[in-house]
């Protein structure tokens, strides 16, 4: 078959671009590993910048997460046993975030792919690249047995950190910088009310937590555990009791807590590839980069590639202008690496590092001291979680 763009992965950011695509008359395929129930099975991140708010209406999807989502003008911090809000709206001159789970966008964009004809394969096999510096570069893949192949101009890698897309450039091209974190995030779904109305990121000397939610009637919590621990090492009700323990005594004694419907731990880390683009080839979303989920950035970043690519293949298609093509990757990857910064920033700043020394926790804690009684550091905080401009 033959199309525009060709599009790998069916995660946020290929559904995103190939929704925005449509929007604006250009045509794409999209290929996507597995079935739709399974990515939509994977539980994830559910703060949303404003800037992909306005992405998800531009590209008429919107509606639900506006109807359904939570718009929060701030957060707390709880550390020594306190709570301290931040004023999101006050210190970001006015903007906020919306609290939608990142399974319901997923699912918000692939109902639009259903309703606008969009063309979506799943169960691609054996996804492959071809001349990706020629004009006319090609994707291959396998489907219920059979090949096929899609002729198209440019090809977008949006398959995620276990994608093919990002070893499609060349070894000697690529430059690959990493961070692992010593812990990872146990994180449980309960069918629960909130603790909180506004997300609390908990600093304790047992170490890190989040309360967090999808509804006001689903509940997501996380605290940071060893990466040798399993989940089966948390049964619910000593998940339960460890998290009362690393919040604060008022908090903690109106946590209603509830049997998980979801338990998973994650590791955290830190990685960017650079470049990222290849000939007709171009890296979106966790192809690209990967942050620890501490400051929320990873499909908020993976936005900002889908904006740039976006508004360059539209400039290429409609005024024949390829300077958002040639620019792209220096473009992303300068917004790319504040929201690395940030979110390496928040990870720091809130997590109990096992080999950290005694000065390296008063730094920690003076770090915390200074964020809350600075009004331009928390001018700077507050303009990271809303989202830097594009
Ligand atoms: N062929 C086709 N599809 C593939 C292949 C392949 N070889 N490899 C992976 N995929 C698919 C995956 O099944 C997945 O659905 O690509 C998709 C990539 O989606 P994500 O991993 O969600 O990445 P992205 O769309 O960039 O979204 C970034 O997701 O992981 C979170 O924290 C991250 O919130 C961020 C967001
Ligand atoms: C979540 O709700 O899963 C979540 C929210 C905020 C974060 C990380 C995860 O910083």
């Amino acid at each position: 078959m033959r199309t525009q763009v060709c599009i790998i992965g069916g995660g946020p950011s290929g559904l995103m671009l190939s929704q925005l695509l449509h929007v604006r008359g250009i045509q794409s395929v999209l290929l996507e590993k597995h079935t739709r129930d399974y990515v939509l099975s994977r539980i994830r991140a559910g703060v949303i910048e404003h800037g992909f708010a306005k992405l998800m209406r531009e590209a008429q999807c919107g509606e639900r997460m506006d109807r359904e989502g939570e718009v929060h003008d701030g957060f707390y911090i709880a550390s020594n046993d306190k709570l301290h809000r931040i004023d999101l709206h006050k210190y970001s001159g006015g903007d906020s975030v919306i609290v939608y789970g990142q399974t319901e966008l997923t699912r918000d964009l692939y109902e639009a792919r259903d309703r606008m004809g969009g063309v979506v394969v799943h169960e691609a096999e054996d996804v492959a690249l071809h001349d990706l510096t020629m004009d006319r570069p090609s994707v291959t893949y396998r489907k219920d047995g059979a090949g096929h192949r899609v002729e198209c101009d440019f090809v977008i890698g949006a398959d995620g950190f276990h994608g093919v897309s990002r070893k499609a450039i060349p070894a000697n091209l690529l430059r690959e910088y990493e961070r692992v974190y010593p812990f990872g995030w146990l994180g449980i779904l309960s069918r629960t009310k909130p603790v909180s109305p506004e997300l609390i990121y908990s600093r304790h000397e047992r170490g890190f937590a989040l309360c967090s939610l999808r509804s006001q009637v689903l509940s997501r919590y996380y605290i940071q555990v060893p990466l040798t621990d399993t989940v089966e090492d948390w049964p619910d009700d000593a998940f339960w009791a460890e998290l009362k323990r690393r919040l604060p005594d008022e908090v903690a004694a109106r946590l209603i807590t509830g049997p998980s419907i979801e338990k998973s731990i994650a590791a955290l880390r830190s990685f960017v590839a650079e470049p990222m683009q290849y000939g007709r080839l171009y890296l979106a979303g966790d192809a690209a980069h990967i942050v620890p989920p501490t400051g929320a950035r990873g499909l908020n970043t993976a936005a900002s590639d889908i904006y740039y690519l976006y508004h360059a293949l539209v400039d290429h298609y409609a005024k024949g202008d390829d300077a958002g093509l040639q620019t792209y990757s220096d473009r992303a990857l300068a917004r790319v690496w504040k929201a690395q910064r940030f979110s390496w920033w928040m990870t720091s700043l809130l997590h109990r590092f096992p080999e950290s020394s005694a000065y390296d926790g008063k730094l920690q804690q003076v770090e915390l001291d200074y964020l809350l009684s600075s009004e331009k550091a928390l001018g700077s905080l507050a303009e990271n979680y809303v989202g830097l401009p594009y």
